[in-house]
């Protein structure tokens, strides 16, 4: 079944990917593309509807981001926002130019005739500005649907041809009401129905991974987090036993991880697991390395090695399932203008083989981070699975710093596990993005009952974010650190004095290394 597509024109607004999951909050499929894409390519989509987002830059300029003005003539009804309502204006022949006065923030929106583009809107709705230039003269066939004490045409539409501009942000939480202008857009101008939902797309992809995978064998690196979880639960609902995960425990782990993973797939979803126990190997390469890359590197490599071997047992694989994620995919369209793919560095299960010349999988590939988590529900995922926090592929490897052994990755471990069995007892544990301990080089001084003591320090770690880019360090209740630091203290041995990290990124990083 071909899904109805909404198209998003990306001129680069910072809120572009929020339109498209507005969009998909709608239960309508939307994908993100650059403002440039071939009308061709655009038509390839057989596209129910096209909405142009906003950007940074002056439509009148010269070398401002446009589009081909032959997206208006698809027939196929069209809604431009903020910048995609200049350029809309600016392609059929109206004028942009400088506002007096930028308008930023809240302003109030005076609808100035009915119209059902604005249903359920009261005649004065509270939305949110963020422009400095806007159109001051509309092309022919468009009427003004509203205005601001500062825009004269803060919205604008040619209903006979169907095409629709808001100067504000409808996809921002700021305006109030902005989700109801996309449901209005899409279910009552463009016609489509709320028919995108978690459970249509299991379906759908169950039938696209039988398709693909036929009879062959598919081989999955676990590593238990969200994504891979997800993608494996959802390729053993369709292919079964032909689905091959493997799990590497490169001795990097936290406390418990690998007999968690263990239960869960193999116990629990009777999914093949191979378990790679190679705690040695990594563990002997990485003798005596401190530099952050090189750890990084090593255990990257070794990693790929582990994978391949594992992979080889198994005989004749064709495919490599993987969980890419939808923003991983998405080509934005940076700030300076100019189509530029979103740079990915070290994120996901490392690089997989590529010599392996298997053909990829990837179920998740359509899906915005919070779908999945949806996904993996209706999949049955337990509930602590799917709002893991996110943790890096190199492990505990970079969250002590200096010499990784195995004594100092036990104490890390003993450690960290107090720090998650506290934290998961408070209760912003939720809007936690990550909390951790970390083992620092260095000894100080301590006394317990008697006795001197020469002791580790080890740092705690939390932070909140969004999307891990930027992130502020989480104002945890003093008397859940006081317990924290006295069952650290009083239980693990090797360590007798803990901080608590009050960076934010930037500058710091999230991880230590
Ligand atoms: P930083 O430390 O760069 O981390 O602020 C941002 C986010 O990425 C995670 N992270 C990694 N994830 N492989 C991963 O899969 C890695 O090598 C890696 N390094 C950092 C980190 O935990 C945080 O969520």
């Amino acid at each position: 079944m071909k899904k109805d597509t909404v198209v998003i024109l990306d001129f680069g607004s910072q809120y572009n990917q929020l339109i498209a999951r507005r969009v998909r909050e709608c239960k309508v499929y939307s994908v993100l593309i650059p403002y440039n894409t071939p009308v061709w390519k655009i038509k390839s989509y057989n596209p129910k509807a096209i909405i142009l987002t906003g950007g940074p830059a002056s439509v009148t300029e010269k070398g401002a981001p446009r589009a081909n003005p032959e997206i208006f003539k698809l027939g196929v009804p069209i809604l431009g926002i903020c910048y995609g309502m200049q350029f809309t204006a600016y392609a059929l022949g109206g004028k942009v130019g400088k506002s007096k006065k930028r308008e930023y923030g809240y302003a109030e929106l005076v609808l100035n005739r009915k119209e059902r583009f604005f249903k359920l809107f009261q005649r004065k709705e509270k939305v949110w500005m963020s422009h400095g230039d806007k159109v001051q003269e509309m092309p022919k066939g468009f009427v003004i649907l509203a205005h601001t004490k500062n825009s004269h045409i803060a919205s604008m539409a040619d209903p006979v041809r169907k095409i629709y501009g808001v100067q504000f942000h409808p996809e921002v939480i700021h305006t109030p009401k902005g989700m109801q202008i996309f449901k209005n857009f899409l279910y009552d101008i463009a016609g489509l129905r709320p028919t995108w939902t978690m459970s249509s797309f299991i379906k759908n992809s169950i039938e696209e991974i039988k398709q693909k995978v036929g009879n062959e064998k598919v081989v999955l690196g676990l590593s238990g987090g969200v994504d891979s979880s997800v993608a494996a639960v959802l390729l053993h609902r369709a292919i079964g036993p032909r689905l091959h995960c493997i799990f590497v425990d490169n001795g990097l782990l936290r406390k418990y991880e690998r007999e968690y993973v263990e239960k869960t797939f193999k116990n629990h979803f009777h999914i093949n697991l191979h378990v790679a126990k190679s705690e040695k190997r990594f563990l002997d390469k990485l003798r005596g390395v401190t530099d952050p890359e090189r750890k990084r590197k090593i255990i990257g490599k070794e990693f790929i090695k582990v994978f391949e071997e594992e992979s080889r047992k198994l005989g004749n694989v064709k495919f490599l399932g993987q969980g890419t994620l939808y923003p991983d995919v998405i080509e934005s369209i940076s700030a300076k203008g100019g189509p530029s793919a979103t740079i990915k560095t070290h994120h996901n299960v490392g690089g997989l083989p590529k010599k392996m010349d298997l053909k990829l999988i990837e179920p998740l590939r359509d899906l915005f981070k919070d779908e999945v988590r949806l996904l993996g529900k209706e999949l049955k995922l337990p509930d602590a699975m799917i709002h893991r926090q996110p943790f890096p592929g190199p492990g505990l490897a970079v969250r002590i710093i200096g010499d990784i052994t195995k004594e100092r990755l036990e104490i890390l471990r003993n450690t960290d596990l107090i720090v998650q069995e506290e934290m998961e007892k408070y209760e912003g544990y939720k809007n936690i993005w990550q909390s951790f301990a970390v083992l620092l080089p260095v000894k100080s001084v301590g006394v317990m009952g008697d006795e001197r003591t020469y002791e580790s320090v080890a740092a705690i770690r939390a932070v909140t974010s969004q999307d891990a880019m930027t992130a502020d360090w989480a104002k945890i209740p003093y008397n859940i650190l006081g317990r924290i630091s006295n069952r650290v203290i009083n239980e693990v041995k090797g360590v007798n004095r803990v901080a608590y990290d009050i960076s934010s990124k930037p500058p710091a990083t999230i991880e230590w290394e």
